[in-house]
């Protein structure tokens, strides 16, 4: 048995750690199977000193996750050592080292100030502070603590400290402000020159649909305190006040909506005078989530003129970040970047999807070889209209693609290209949107971190990169920002100031459970547990008499399908009842997160009104035999994926379900609600083969649609480009929006069968769930315990199944086809047996049009066999564009007859190309 990958809050060897209590994981692996861990021990030392802080001493535990620190305090900038030591169930022993340096955990021993300017506001240039120092001896270390009012980047002789992006990134700044920090030894030499740039940002930016500047003060500030450690154990402490210079720069304007213009060959620069601004040390926090980094660079796939004229490059991926040009041009030569994500139906570019954010970046060169890209901005693109060189060649072109740089955990890859580049857009979409918060979009004038949009796709973000230390972050801002009196803020950070509506509010329950289910966490649980249980507090403080919320604003299933006036984007669902089957939801989770925390008098409070709730949701929402008041898709989905329905009337609901789903010839009409859990849904309750025909439709509205039309990001709509290649127009029509993406939790839970039965993974699930078209699929994924792994392939008729379970986990597998359930230890099992299965997509199916089906004899023979005179009903022309399902909503006890002809059909189809003759007999 060996120990791997030891983690310290989630990080390899943490610089800079000012959490007092690190929690410690580590992973093991072996070569037997059924392995388990017996025992572990954990030692910390101080690194330099060796003296022990914590000796855990022997635990006879299973726990290799998440084992918190319980030493002497840690101190301030001290690096430590840890070891840790486990014994399995096989008495097999091994061990592990790792480290970490600490950072500062007090804020307010920090003795730099916030620095502002004076700098005219007509200027908008972005200011430059700066500073001299010299080092006085042998230097051992240098440290940098960093942050700004806007974001900024910070350079030490000429060399730009680490390699972040859009830092400090956005926190509820008046609460809460991260500070980054940098080991800056490399940089340092006798005499230093510091630079701080810093622009607006989201702190004094154009935020919002609105295009509000100043959202958070009018004037961008720096903060930053450098540690010289020397040899000798001494220090010299540098930092920001009002002796530091302040000068404008090259960068002339810079906005995250608005782009970046640069003159490089500026070199006048006005002189301003420093200031200590207001500012409260007590909001400062090291950074918890991991920084936004250039995480991919994209070569262009082409480089063309469109019929307009407009030069354009193109990346062959909508993505966020910005272009990277490699150029020589002329002194003064001016290069404008315009942005894109599509072009129209005519291939011209079309920035309309950006509204008002227009996203030009410009330089001006100073006829040098040169590599630039702006700063403090980003875009989302997939096309580049380059504007003021003559010829565009591809190695002048990069796209850097930005984002918060998560560690990628999961993978699925399956024999079906488009379901493939399905789960490509997901995974883009994903990482194009987490840009420090959760953002709805990253490319027109809102890229704000709506509540709802999260809240659905957490669980599949979960699940493809690990998310921990990101929502942790973000859940401080949203309990910074969320009370009892006013509830929880649609957006968060909130520039808005609107509050509290089902399903977007609801994410400060759900995003916590999310974190704690997939990687074990609790303590995003206790950190948020005030801000959990007040926001459901606080919709009780707004029930009625028989204690429902059925008062003030709601999204509802925000862009679904079924409501007839389009101007109305809520869809049809009742928005009240979606709002209390969410207040059900999250009260369940708040007792169950009480129960987790040990605080069993909230647990049995929120039982008792779980409880409660439920009774007044049924006798409100459901007749008494059984029928939706609002019978939509999503009234029916979130009916039961909730647990909402009483037992007798599930089966009643489902029917309602897939009877409206064959209304609507077999096509989803969900919106952001009922979409996540609609697939989920029918594949729990024994209608997965409806499950696998939406996913696998093509046409509109369905998730290939999109892959059909190119797409490489997921859209906004279902109809964001329609069938006639045209655009939305209603003004909101972003083409990366993720959370239509969370139909991968239904791939990776359904159809690769992986589902965690325990926080963590400890005991997990696996029960895969065949596909018509897709013939084998794999999916991975590193949990905190290790890689999970499942392998299916169905076919010539023979299911093969690869799965791999863990050290220190136990499995519960249910083979496709097979009802028993094997409870399996640690290792890799392989299984090889026969089925008549045949995933192959065939010609006819219920979608056939009577018509279609009609023009084979053999069809005729069969409804005359079974159905005599059917064919010579006058009333059948009528029926002849209509498809199997939708004739089955009229007459629900013709299934089997269709079943058996289509089935017919199929064999005839099957043997002619075979080029054998069909027997004619059809009950073979
Ligand atoms: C956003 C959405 C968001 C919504 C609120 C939109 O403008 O882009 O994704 O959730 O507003 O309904």
């Amino acid at each position: 048995m060996n120990l791997y990958d030891l983690r310290i809050e989630y990080d390899k060897a943490p610089f800079g750690l000012s959490v007092k209590n690190p929690r410690f994981s580590w992973k093991l692996k072996s070569g037997r199977t059924d392995t388990m861990q017996k025992n572990y021990r954990i030692v910390v030392t101080e690194s330099d000193s060796g003296n022990t802080v914590w000796d855990s001493k022997l635990i006879e535990s299973d726990a290799s996750i998440h084992v918190e620190y319980a030493g002497d305090a840690l101190l301030d900038e001290t690096a430590y050592s840890v070891h840790v030591e486990a014994c399995d169930n096989h008495d097999e022993k091994s061990e592990i080292e790792g480290g970490f340096v600490t950072g500062i955990f007090d804020p307010a021993s920090f003795q730099a100030r916030m620095i502002t300017h004076d700098l005219s506001e007509d200027n908008k240039s972005c200011p430059v502070f700066y500073s001299s120092f010299a080092t006085r001896k042998k230097v051992k270390r240098a440290v940098a603590y960093v942050t700004s009012y806007g974001v900024y980047e910070m350079s030490v002789n000429g060399k730009t400290a680490g390699d972040l992006r859009m830092a400090p990134g956005w926190t509820s700044y008046k609460n809460r402000l991260q500070y980054q920090i940098y080991d800056i030894t490399e940089l340092i030499d006798k005499r230093n020159f510091v630079e701080i740039t810093v622009g607006n940002g989201w702190y004094k930016g154009i935020l919002g649909f609105t295009l509000k500047p100043n959202n958070y003060g009018d004037r961008v500030a720096a903060f930053a305190e450098i540690h010289v450690f020397y040899e000798d154990g001494s220090c010299d402490k540098i930092f920001t006040d009002e002796n530091w210079g302040v000068r404008e720069g090259q960068i002339l304007s810079s906005e995250i909506y608005m782009g970046e213009s640069v003159d490089t060959t500026k070199a006048d620069f006005a002189e301003g005078k420093v200031s200590v601004t207001e500012f409260d040390p007590k909001t400062l926090v090291a950074q918890e989530n991991e920084p936004v980094r250039v995480t991919k660079r994209l070569k262009p796939v082409k480089i063309f003129t469109d019929p307009e004229g407009n030069k354009l490059v193109d990346f062959g991926q909508n993505l966020t970040g910005v272009v990277e040009l490699n150029i020589k041009g002329k002194k003064g030569q001016k290069v404008t970047v315009k942005h894109a994500e599509t072009l129209d139906k005519n291939g011209v570019f079309y920035p309309e999807t950006l509204r008002k954010a227009v996203s030009i970046d410009s330089f001006v060169l100073n006829g040098e070889r040169q590599v630039l890209s702006p700063k403090f901005t980003f875009h989302g693109f997939r096309y580049a209209k380059i504007e003021g060189i003559e010829d565009l060649t591809e190695d002048m072109f990069t796209a850097l693609v930005i984002h918060s740089d998560m560690e990628e955990i999961g993978d699925f890859e399956c024999s079906n290209k488009k379901v493939n580049q399905l789960y490509s857009n997901v995974t883009w979409s994903f990482r194009d949107n987490f840009l420090d918060v959760p953002t709805d979009c990253p490319q027109r004038d809102e890229r704000l971190g709506w509540m709802g949009d999260a809240q659905v796709f957490c669980w599949t973000a979960s699940e493809i990169r690990n998310t921990a230390r990101f929502y942790s972050k973000w859940m401080k801002d949203i309990g910074a920002e969320s009370s009892l009196e006013k509830g929880v803020p649609h957006v968060v950070p909130d520039i808005l100031g609107s509050y509290s509506s089902s399903a977007w509010s609801d994410a400060a329950v759900i995003i916590p459970w999310a974190v704690y289910q997939t990687y074990g966490d609790t303590r995003i649980l206790s950190d948020s547990w005030q801000c959990m249980h007040e926001w459901v507090d606080h919709i009780r403080n707004h029930c009625g008499d028989n204690g429902l919320w059925q008062t003030g604003f709601q999204y509802g299933d925000w862009l679904a399908l079924d409501k007839e006036e389009m101007a109305d984007r809520t869809g049809a669902t009742d928005k009240y009842l979606i709002a209390n089957a969410y207040y059900l939801y999250v009260t369940d989770i708040v007792r169950k997160t009480a129960k987790v925390l040990g605080h069993s008098d909230a647990e049995k409070s929120y039982s008792k009104l779980y409880e409660k709730t439920l009774e007044a949701f049924r006798s409100e929402y459901y007749t008494s035999t059984g029928r939706i008041v609002s019978e939509t898709q999503t009234g029916a989905v979130i009916s039961l994926f909730f647990g909402l329905a009483r037992e007798k009337d599930r089966k009643r609901i489902l029917d309602a379900l897939v009877e409206n789903i064959a209304a609507h010839k077999n096509h989803l009409v969900t919106g952001f609600v009922g979409t996540p859990y609609l697939c989920h849904v029918l594949s729990e309750n024994g209608a997965h083969n409806l499950a696998t025909v939406l996913f696998m439709r093509e046409d509109y509205p369905s998730w290939l649609y999109a892959v059909n039309k190119g797409a490489t990001t997921i859209w906004e709509r279902w109809n964001s480009i329609t069938p006639e290649g045209d655009f939305d127009v209603s003004g909101m029509n972003s083409l990366n929006h993720y959370a239509y993406g969370s139909i991968a939790d239904w791939m990776f839970r359904k159809i690769s069968g992986i589902e965690q039965l325990e926080p963590g993974y400890k005991r997990f699930r696996v029960k895969p769930m065949l596909v018509k078209g897709i013939y084998s699929f794999d999916r991975s994924f590193e949990t905190m315990y290790g890689t999970i792994e499942s392998h299916v392939s169905c076919k010539d008729r023979r299911i093969k199944v690869k799965v791999v379970v863990p050290v220190n986990t136990t499995a519960e597998l249910t083979l496709p086809e097979q009802t028993e359930t094997k409870v399996l230890g640690s290792g890799t099992y392989e299984f090889d047996y026969a089925t008549d299965t045949d995933l192959t997509v065939e010609r006819y199916s219920m979608e056939s049009t009577l018509g279609e089906i009609l023009q084979n004899q053999l069809a005729k023979d069969m409804f005359e066999q079974f159905a005599p005179g059917m064919l010579d009903n006058p009333m059948i022309g009528y029926a002849m564009g209509m498809t199997l399902t939708e004739m089955l909503v009229q007459a629900p006890e013709a299934k089997p007859m269709y079943e058996a002809v289509i089935a017919a059909l199929n064999v005839q189809e099957k043997a002619n190309n075979q080029g054998a003759a069909f027997d004619g007999d059809i009950r073979k």
